[in-house]
């Protein structure tokens, strides 16, 4: 269950969250929030604080004993949506909303920091608690903070992102593909236009773009396996001005979903073939473009399986749901370039208080008691890592 340490705490961290969910800034920009968890983070004594990148901030806790050092993953951005909730403490900025949790995730994470801390003696590692900025915008802050050393000599990674899908007091787990990677694609046909009574005269890019997207239909029904999910959509058809001209062109706009590694990198090269198979035959030209969105999350199955057992005797058994793989990206897939990782989804759907709403909405609410699951995993986690050389 929950500590007596953890929930004298809990007051604190709810007033962190409610302060930083007050004011919330877009990624990249999260200057404010940077000097809030400064000033929290050089208040604990104990911790070594790092500014590897403009935004974002690194603390480290050494264990007084050797050992391995594992990392602690919070992103602290927020999101261009008018919030749309009458909370005490909504957002003060105008069009910018903290819509998906993450000033939760910065809370739990700070609050964890603080207890550790005064755990050093028992201790073998170091546990770096990374406080990352823009998780919400492609590239992403992760990259850049793996680019600036952070996970050098890093053994573990380990993060959560807290969930209106699950009740709180529970945690989704999953070992293997937990999200997917989420890559875009934008295809313009270029063919010649003319009257549309006289096709011949013409190269037909609305005829040669209509083959593309149903010849794209079949890398997912002939060329991937059919074991391992994937998603091919074209979402975006734009072309032609008037009912009896035959365009110049034509564009498609789309996205991809893979969750194998291998599927995601071999499948610009089987879609760019295909386009330019159909344009070669049409008498069209073309021009494709690719660009990577993150990565899929990967849960090691060895560290699924040791945080699986941490909540299980922290919160009992029902406290563990296994879970789906979920759809929506997650940069955190960068630091597991560079170690294995364990990505938890945290419970905190409630409909006694109407915290039911979906994460990126105007009138997400976050079920604040769940974040005390959250600290006490945190805490409990890296007891049972670094508990023991
Ligand atoms: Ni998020």
């Amino acid at each position: 269950m929950i500590s007596k340490q953890v929930l004298d705490l809990e007051p604190q961290f709810i007033a962190w969250r409610r302060e930083l969910h007050a004011v919330p800034e877009l990624s990249f920009q999260e200057v404010q929030t940077t000097e809030f968890l400064l000033k929290h983070l050089r208040s604990i004594p104990g911790l070594t604080i790092e500014q590897p990148t403009k935004t974002g901030v690194v603390a480290v806790l050494r264990g007084a004993h050797p050992g391995r050092t594992i990392a602690l993953r919070a992103d602290i951005d927020a999101l261009p949506i008018q919030e749309e909730t009458d909370l005490p403490f909504a957002s003060k900025t105008p069009g910018v909303m903290h819509a998906c949790g993450h000033d939760g995730h910065a809370a739990m994470q700070l609050a964890a920091a603080q207890v550790l801390a005064g755990e050093r003696e028992q201790l073998h590692g170091e546990v770096r608690f990374l406080f990352q900025h823009a998780e919400e915008l492609p590239p992403g802050g992760a990259v850049e903070m793996v680019k600036a050393g952070v996970m050098e000599g890093v053994s573990e990674v380990y993060g959560m992102h807290l969930s209106s899908n699950f009740p709180t007091g529970t945690f989704g787990v999953r070992a293997g593909a937990l999200t997917s990677a989420t890559d875009r694609f934008d295809i313009e046909v270029i063919g010649k236009g003319g009257h549309s009574a006289f096709p011949e005269t013409c190269v037909d890019p609305v005829v040669t773009a209509a083959q593309i997207i149903t010849a794209l239909q079949t890398i997912v029904s002939r060329r991937v396996r059919a074991v391992e999910p994937a998603v091919v959509s074209v979402c975006m058809v734009q072309g032609g001005q008037a009912y009896n001209i035959i365009p110049g062109e034509v564009t498609l706009t789309g996205s991809t979903r893979t969750f194998d590694r291998e599927t995601r990198r071999t499948l610009p090269q089987t879609m760019e073939n295909i386009v330019r198979g159909i344009c070669e035959a049409a008498g069209a030209s073309y021009t494709f473009r690719f660009s990577q969105g993150y990565a899929s999350v990967i849960n090691d199955a060895a560290l699924t399986q040791a945080a699986r057992q941490t909540i299980q005797t922290t919160f009992g058994e029902q406290a563990v749901l296994e879970i789906e793989p979920l759809m929506p990206g997650e940069d955190f897939s960068a630091f597991q370039e560079n170690c294995p990782g364990f990505f938890v989804e945290l419970g905190a759907r409630n409909e006694a208080n109407g915290c039911t709403f979906p994460h990126h909405n105007s009138r997400y609410l976050m079920d604040e008691a769940a974040l005390k699951y959250g600290v006490e995993y945190l805490c409990q986690l890296v007891r049972s890592r670094l508990g023991e050389a």
